[in-house]
């Protein structure tokens, strides 16, 4: 049995939403051991937090910078080997600079900067620093949704000619009629979350969705965003049309005031041999349509999945894989990756989905501010 990878954490606290999907996440396959942490911005919350979860106390860092300090006076056998970036978005990028400059490996929750300009610099620091990067764009981890990526690689749709991404949420309908509320939330504020609220948060998800079952690039886009209210300067809603490869167009439609809607995020992939539809709130259900064949279901854990599908199953059929295991696949990948053991592509999204994902969400905001006009991506 390897060795535990030693994992440092930043942010992820006891009052965030996301943390205790990476802690699972990372004891799921029994290949990490957290060696300590930045949990809070206060040092007596992450020290509580650290108490209650029985963290080591003495690698419970009072912020990031005393975090890399300390950790490269200690020997390499046993400082961090990599750190879980799962701050708000506007610490990310000094976070995972100073961590890939001085050589350790970084998992990072999307969006993985603020700026495409930053996210361009953090892969030149990565392609410098030649250690493993992962962007958590967790849905990439469900064992149906590396089964579509899988089939579309395979030439089962044949030639695909539309997509269509939604992601509906809607957590911010009862704050944005409130400007007192609305500047309580970290994603409402350009100097937290970056230039966009919707987009950054939740559309770049769809956006990676569509990039990643179908391996095709968006080339070219036109957005239209809503903000509800003339002072609110970050989109909690937008439609977007999008260009790819070869004749193949779609929609990725996001909003955080879907009213009700909790965390819609569906994908529909067409092509002239078949589609494929999948639905983040029913994950273990993979539909393939067809214009000759009766509607087919896939499931997880069966033997007709693909090898990549059923590496991310870990009990038999009928049993629901969830969230919890869509990034503890993502950890296992990173931890195959870390360890220089062989490793399917699909398994976790890397630097170049980071980038991506950023000079996507700056072609939105400059397609609807230059008053919806069609915008190139790199
Ligand atoms: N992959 C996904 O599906 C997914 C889902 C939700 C959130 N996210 C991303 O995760 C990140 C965090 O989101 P969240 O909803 O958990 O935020 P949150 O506000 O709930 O939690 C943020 C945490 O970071 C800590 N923190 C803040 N400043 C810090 C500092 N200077 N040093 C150390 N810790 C600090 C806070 O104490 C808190 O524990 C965001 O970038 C968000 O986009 C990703």
């Amino acid at each position: 049995m390897p060795k535990k990878i030693r994992l440092g954490i930043l942010g992820g606290g006891g009052d965030s939403l996301i943390g205790v999907l990476h802690r699972v996440a990372a004891h799921m396959f029994d290949s990490y051991e957290i060696v300590g942490a930045v949990f809070s911005p206060e040092h007596e919350e992450s020290l509580d937090f650290a108490r209650a979860i029985d963290i080591p106390l003495n690698r419970v860092y009072k912020d990031f910078d005393t975090l890399i300090t300390e950790e490269m006076k200690l020997p390499e056998s046993e400082r961090m080997q990599v750190c879980s970036v799962q701050t708000p978005n506007f610490l990310h990028f000094p976070m995972a600079k100073k961590l890939l400059d001085n050589g350790f490996h970084v998992i990072c929750e999307k969006p993985m900067t603020t700026t495409y300009e930053e996210a361009r610099i953090l892969q030149e620091a990565h392609r410098k620093a030649g250690t493993v990067f992962a962007v958590t764009h967790t849905y990439t981890g469900y064992p149906m949704v590396r089964q579509m990526r899988e089939m579309i690689r395979a030439g089962e749709l044949g030639k695909i000619h539309k997509v269509d991404a939604r992601y509906y949420q809607g957590w911010i309908n009862p704050i944005i009629h409130d400007r007192s509320k609305r500047s309580t939330v970290w994603r409402l504020d350009p100097e937290k979350a970056g230039i966009s609220s919707c987009m950054g948060d939740i559309g770049v998800h769809a956006f990676n969705m569509i990039e990643f079952t179908t391996g095709l690039q968006i080339k070219s886009l036109l957005c239209d965003f809503n903000y509800l209210y003339d002072d609110n300067q970050m989109d909690v809603d937008g439609t977007v049309l999008i260009r790819m490869d070869n004749h193949v167009k779609g929609v990725i439609r996001a909003s955080q005031v879907a009213t009700g809607e909790e965390n819609g995020l569906a994908i529909c992939i067409y092509g002239e041999k078949g589609g494929l539809r999948w639905e983040q709130e029913r994950p273990n259900f993979l539909y393939r349509l067809s214009d000759t064949q009766s509607l087919q279901v896939y499931r997880p854990g069966h033997q007709y999945n693909s090898e990549l599908a059923l590496d991310g199953t870990k009990l038999p059929p009928g049993h629901p894989e969830g969230i919890f295991d869509a990034m503890g696949n993502i950890y296992r990948g990173v931890a195959r990756a870390i360890r220089g053991e062989a490793y399917n592509s699909g398994e976790f999204p890397t630097m170049t989905d980071g980038v991506r994902g950023l000079n996507f969400i700056e072609a939105t905001v400059a397609s609807h501010k230059g008053g919806n006009v069609w915008v190139d991506l790199d």
